[in-house]
């Protein structure tokens, strides 16, 4: 592999180049729609220089890390060569995406790094560890997963057709938990603790559920109102959230209701006890 090159000098572009390039490969060219971010993201990176986006097409393997809405249109602009690589970052955009590309005889894929990307500095120390899902043809797919190696990350293999599921399992593990923890900031808020305060106290919680559920699996883990039994408690937490919002009471119901499932999966609680919970959860 002679030369790497971005198209789309984002977040993930440009924290893709750097520890690309931090780990010996060869990142030769940043491409992006604005000259400025290709240089900026090209800063500090020896050998790599801010190009168009023709001229980073050229390289042996290309990443189109352009929003998913713009991939197609961005590959469709491009003139491809036979035997060189394309691959998008994104986790729930088909490859199909890139038929242009593949067309010119390239040789298409996809290279998600499963992990969250609002703060570029903090990823980048992130990414050994986190999961990459891999997909193209072996002879790719074989290349794609010695880069993830090389970042210190775990290539998993998506079957075709898997990319939606896979990437809605990502988006409710990874961003919705910041909708959740959003919902507790609030309801905190309600009685006068401010959001540093708030996040001081509920981040260890978050974090200790998390580091259980790595031992103990998501079910094993189970812990709080419902799965001692005490419908009480969760009768006291909907009065009191249906008193700030209509909203917040339905979304809590929606999850107690999937945790009430989860409760009688564990198989700790009577049956009187799961009835009583799901009386108290529907609001009869
Ligand atoms: N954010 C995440 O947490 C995350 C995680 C894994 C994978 N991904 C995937 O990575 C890809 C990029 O996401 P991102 O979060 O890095 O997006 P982003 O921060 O919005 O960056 C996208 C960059 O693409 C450039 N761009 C937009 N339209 C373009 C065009 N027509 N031609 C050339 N450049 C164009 C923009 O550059 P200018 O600055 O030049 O305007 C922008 O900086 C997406 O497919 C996404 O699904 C994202």
């Amino acid at each position: 592999m002679q030369s790497i090159s971005f198209i789309g000098a984002g977040r993930v572009g440009a924290t893709l180049a750097t520890a690309f390039h931090r780990s010996g490969l060869p990142v030769s060219m940043i491409a992006s729609r604005n000259l400025a971010s290709a240089q900026k993201a090209a800063t500090g990176l020896v050998g790599c220089s801010a190009v168009t986006l023709q001229q980073a097409a050229a390289a042996d393997l290309v990443f189109i890390t352009v929003p998913d809405d713009d991939i197609g249109a961005v590959a469709s602009s491009l003139i491809w060569r036979k035997g060189q690589y394309v691959v998008h970052c994104s986790g729930a955009t088909e490859i199909a995406v890139l038929e242009t590309a593949a067309r010119a005889g390239a040789i298409t894929g996809g290279f998600h790094p499963l992990q969250i990307f609002s703060d570029p500095q903090n990823t980048l120390g992130l990414l050994a560890g986190s999961t990459a899902g891999i997909e193209g043809a072996p002879e790719l797919e074989s290349i794609l997963r010695e880069l993830a190696v090389r970042l210190g990350m775990i290539p998993m293999l998506l079957p075709p057709g898997s990319r939606a599921l896979y990437h809605c399992g990502s988006v409710l593990t990874g961003t919705f938990l910041l909708s959740l923890l959003n919902e507790a900031v609030r309801a905190w808020t309600a009685f006068g603790i401010d959001e540093q305060q708030a996040l001081r106290g509920l981040l260890p919680v978050a974090r200790g559920t998390l580091e259980t559920a790595a031992i103990k699996g998501p079910v094993g883990a189970l812990s709080g109102p419902i799965s001692r039994g005490d419908s009480k408690v969760v009768a006291r937490h909907l009065r009191a959230l249906e008193q700030l919002s209509a909203e917040q009471a339905d979304l809590y119901r929606q999850l107690a209701g999937r945790q009430l499932e989860m409760a009688r999966i564990n198989g700790k609680l009577q049956e009187i006890q799961l009835t009583a919970l799901k009386a108290v959860i529907e609001g009869n």
